[in-house]
């Protein structure tokens, strides 16, 4: 079956809003929404936080790859919040970008520190790291990960950042990128 190419993919680091501002753009945009984290959660009938402790990080990555062919083959055009370590495992950076457009939420580690401080139980990667190591703890990922996150199409400071600014961005990204 022939795969629609017109999703709009976010990707950032934990904590960069990815879900909140997909299901605000799915809104405004009146397209469908889908969050990864969610979507293997169903398919699991387990919690991303079960997965990592009952099968190991190795094995959420098969199953998060396995389930994001499966978000590929929506046909409806969609929003589609990726986890933070999607496009950073596998052929799935490639699966992305040739099935739509791949944004980048920037924030720095600092900022995404201060957003995360508060929740890291919630978050096996980072739920036994100490609030004072955070900060050093978050840029040594980033920088692991910036290699992947870079070749989004498009990269959006992700500060303060209103879902009608990111909506302008993909239009404006749009029309400089559409054929005459
Ligand atoms: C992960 C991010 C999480 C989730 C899993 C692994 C990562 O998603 O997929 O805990 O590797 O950065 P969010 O970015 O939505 O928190």
């Amino acid at each position: 079956m022939q795969r629609a190419q017109q999703h709009i993919f976010l990707t950032g680091f934990m904590g960069s809003g990815k879900s909140t501002l997909g299901k605000n753009l799915a809104g405004l945009l009146q397209l469908n929404f889908i969050d990864l984290d969610n979507y293997i959660e169903t398919h699991e009938k387990k919690s991303i936080t079960l997965i990592f402790e009952q099968q190991g990080e190795n094995s959420f990555r098969k199953i998060e790859s396995t389930c994001l062919l499966e978000v590929l083959d929506v046909q409806q055009p969609s929003v589609i919040a990726l986890g933070g370590g999607t496009i950073c495992f596998g052929n799935n950076l490639a699966q992305v970008k040739n099935a739509g457009l791949l944004v980048y939420l920037e924030l720095s580690a600092a900022d995404l520190a201060i957003r995360l401080k508060n929740n890291l139980s919630e978050r096996p990667l980072l739920k036994n790291v100490n609030t004072e190591e955070l900060v050093t703890n978050i840029a040594g990922k980033l920088s692991d990960r910036e290699i992947f996150y870079r070749q989004a199409h498009l990269i959006v400071n992700g500060s303060n950042l209103s879902v009608q600014t990111l909506q302008q961005k993909i239009i404006d990204f749009k029309n400089e990128n559409s054929p005459i």
